[in-house]
């Protein structure tokens, strides 16, 4: 099957890439570059540089390839910068993607699994949370990411098959893919980040939530387990198997921030310096996935222990040759 990713270059998209290379699909990675690098796509894979704008673009890329389903990772990420500039969220996460759609259904190439986020979510109300929890994002982001699953869904009745994926935080790291950002906002790579010199000292924001340490506490789902979902789903939806429009990608299991600190200074052999500050607006004390729905469909998360997820990106940080 030949798969198109949008945002390949990126942290999710270069390992799903990859993976989706070893179990034989053609991939076509597009990406703009603006926050991804082109060394992170597997050489195996055909990269087109340009924005999921591009009109002229996506009808090349569909005329040319055959195209048959399309991973749309491609976004902006940070919720503190989609708060400070919203309209360059909507424009980027809901305008633009929009035409990637509208150019897919006119080449007829009918299936796409979309990279959501718990975001969508707001304020978790249970413990474990369902995709039948209230969606009330609380930022820019995560309303721009829930436009798009709405835009999504009513592109049904022009014969588009599409499933949202809501990953929790997206961790860890394969031998050749890893997580880095400009600037770094997930907590893992900062943590690494810091253990390997590179800075000083990382921020703990809240000491006080009502969790066994007092960290917030979050549901850290491996970047390989995010990569083998879309593998699975791709394989049900272009069998014709009926399936569920939005799917949880998360392990079930939360760790607190000071655990993740803690498992970072066991792998690397360093203490890190903390300095805790308050609770920062809009992060809720827990946000843990219920992957029941994705787990009926036997995907089961392979790494969902915190030290060894985060051993994972401490081996590739470690071994990157350009930083
Ligand atoms: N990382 C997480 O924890 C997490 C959690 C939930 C959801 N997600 C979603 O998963 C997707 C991938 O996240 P990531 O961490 O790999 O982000 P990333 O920033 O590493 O990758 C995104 C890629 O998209 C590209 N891009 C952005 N806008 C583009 C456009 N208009 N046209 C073409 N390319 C464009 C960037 O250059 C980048 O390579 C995003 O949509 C994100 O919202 C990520």
């Amino acid at each position: 099957m030949t798969t198109l990713v949008t945002g390949g270059a990126g942290y999710i998209g270069s390992v799903l890439t990859a993976k989706l290379l070893d179990s034989g699909h053609e991939v076509i990675v597009l990406d703009s570059l603006v926050n991804g690098q082109k060394e992170a796509v597997d050489s195996r894979a055909k990269f087109v540089s340009g924005d999921v704008s591009d009109v002229a673009l996506l009808k090349k890329i569909f005329a040319e390839n055959g195209v048959e389903a399309v991973a749309h990772l491609a976004g902006y990420i940070e919720v503190s910068e989609s708060v400070k500039n919203p309209e360059k969220y909507f424009e980027n996460n809901y305008e633009k993607p929009k035409v990637l759609i509208k150019e897919m259904l006119a080449a007829g190439v009918k299936n796409i699994i979309f990279s959501s986020t718990a975001a969508v979510y707001g304020v978790p109300q249970e413990d474990l949370i369902t995709e039948d929890h209230p969606t009330n994002p609380i930022n820019p982001y995560g309303e721009s990411k829930l436009k798009f699953e709405k835009f999504l869904l009513e592109q049904k009745k022009n014969g588009l098959n599409s499933i949202s994926l809501r990953f929790f935080n997206a961790s860890g790291a394969t031998k050749e893919h890893g997580e880095t950002h400009v600037p770094e906002t997930h907590l893992i790579p900062i943590l690494i980040k810091c253990a390997l010199g590179e800075t000083q000292e990382v921020d703990i924001y809240g000491t006080d939530y009502e969790t066994k340490d007092g960290s917030a506490l979050r549901d850290y789902v491996h970047v390989e387990d995010i990569a083998l979902a879309h593998l699975l789903l791709f394989q049900k939806m272009v069998a014709g198997e009926s399936l569920e429009p939005v799917y949880n990608i998360g392990s079930g299991v939360g760790f607190t921030v000071l655990e993740v600190v803690s498992a970072v200074e066991k792998v690397s052999g360093k203490k890190l310096s903390l300095k805790y500050a308050p609770r920062r607006a809009g992060d809720p004390a827990k946000l843990v996935a219920s992957p029941k729905r994705i787990k009926s469909l036997d995907w089961a998360p392979k790494h969902s222990e915190i030290g060894e997820i985060v051993s994972t990106a401490w081996n590739w940080h470690v071994g990157r040759t350009v930083r």
